[in-house]
């Protein structure tokens, strides 16, 4: 079986590899990937800012979709044909994340991942594709769609016609754009590029751009919401990014914090968060009931993900090389098999 293997810290280090047929338990089910995406995180994995310490190589990337080869003895919920998505947990059902779930996530040291010919999954852990989607598109959910989901639906309760703040052109951010503008409210996004704003704004339903590096964007995004301020964030910077965002809330904003592109650590406002009633939560991807009901409603609504470039199998470190460009908009995806 054909796989990609880290083997050390950098893109020069991850390499193709073969490992031996995989062996099916009871529970489990056997999965010809056909497509897998990137993310933020896949370098940070690569470069070896995601964990401490020495490690035995192992597959990288956390998202894919495929098609179900073979099931195990007690998986009654699947079959030879199924399309199916992986949950970037191995296991995490549902309910409150548990410390010994959150060690399953795949991708990184000590976990492999899904960056393979083929898979063996937990069948609980598994989700149907979308009818609509293409492979390369369902492969762009685990994460990034995920993530936006918890962050817009089980976390912020977003109503239409509330103002929702993203940040960057990346994954996450596309897909809560697409999000947000579906359900009917209005997106106000943070970009460095004037040519991403026009194209977000034309074809992902973005209401109003403002430029991360001008400084004055916080009063921008103050302008646009005639002084409200906005109900929810979708934070996927951290830094000065997070600590601006909380200052620019209405009352009762849900701020969901995810990501570290501008910086892990924050120096925020405790009276912005007081006096403005803002709940704040971490978001951590989603259980596979979240992914579920996600995948539910992006069939419902005919949700297209945004997917900006694809790579042939062969073209695996490219595709890092591509991510790491910050070129692309929404999902950078890998072509497993045709
Ligand atoms: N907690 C979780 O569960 C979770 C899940 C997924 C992702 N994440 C995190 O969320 C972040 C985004 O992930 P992703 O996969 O969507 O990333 P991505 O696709 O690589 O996004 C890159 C884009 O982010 C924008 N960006 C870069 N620096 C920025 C800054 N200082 N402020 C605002 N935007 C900036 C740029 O957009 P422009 O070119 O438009 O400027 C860039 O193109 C990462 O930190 C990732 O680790 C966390």
């Amino acid at each position: 079986m054909k796989c990609y293997l880290v083997q050390g810290v950098g893109i020069e280090n991850l390499v193709q590899g073969e490992r031996p047929a995989l062996a099916l338990k009871e529970g489990e089910v056997l999965v010809d990937v056909k497509a897998c995406s990137l993310n933020f995180r896949d370098l940070l994995v690569i470069r070896g800012q995601y964990g401490s310490g020495p490690f035995d190589p192992f597959i990288p990337l956390s998202d894919m979709a495929g098609v179900v080869k073979a099931v195990g003895s007690e998986v009654k919920e699947w079959k030879g044909g199924d399309r199916v998505i992986n949950s970037f947990f191995r296991t995490w059902p549902g309910g409150r994340l548990r410390s010994s779930w959150a060690r399953t996530a795949v991708g990184a040291a000590g976990v492999d991942g899904v960056l393979s010919e083929q898979i063996v999954y937990p069948a609980e852990s598994l989700v149907k594709v979308p009818d609509h989607m293409t492979w390369e598109e369902a492969a762009a959910l685990p994460v990034a769609g995920l993530t936006a989901w918890s962050a817009l639906i089980v976390h912020g309760k977003l109503r239409p016609g509330q103002w929702v703040l993203l940040h960057g052109t990346g994954g996450v951010s596309i897909f809560a754009a697409q999000v947000a503008h579906a359900i009917g409210a209005k997106t106000i996004l943070t970009t460095s590029s004037p040519e991403k704003a026009k194209l977000v704004k034309e074809k992902f339903g973005v209401a109003e751009t403002v430029n991360y590096r001008d400084v004055e964007w916080p009063n921008r995004v103050k302008e646009i919401t005639q002084g409200s301020g906005v109900d929810v964030v979708v934070d996927v910077a951290g830094g000065e990014t997070l600590a601006k965002s909380l200052h620019i809330c209405n009352y009762g904003a849900r701020v969901a914090v995810i990501g570290v592109l501008d910086n892990p650590k924050a120096a925020i406002s405790v009276v912005d968060m007081l006096q403005h009633q803002i709940a704040v939560k971490g978001i951590y991807v989603g259980s596979c009931e979240d992914l579920r009901a996600f995948s539910k409603a992006a069939e419902a609504i005919h949700l297209k993900p945004a997917i900006d470039k694809i790579f042939s199998f062969s073209q695996v470190p490219e595709a890092y090389r591509y991510l790491e460009s910050q070129k692309h908009i929404g999902k950078v995806v890998i072509k497993v098999r045709p």
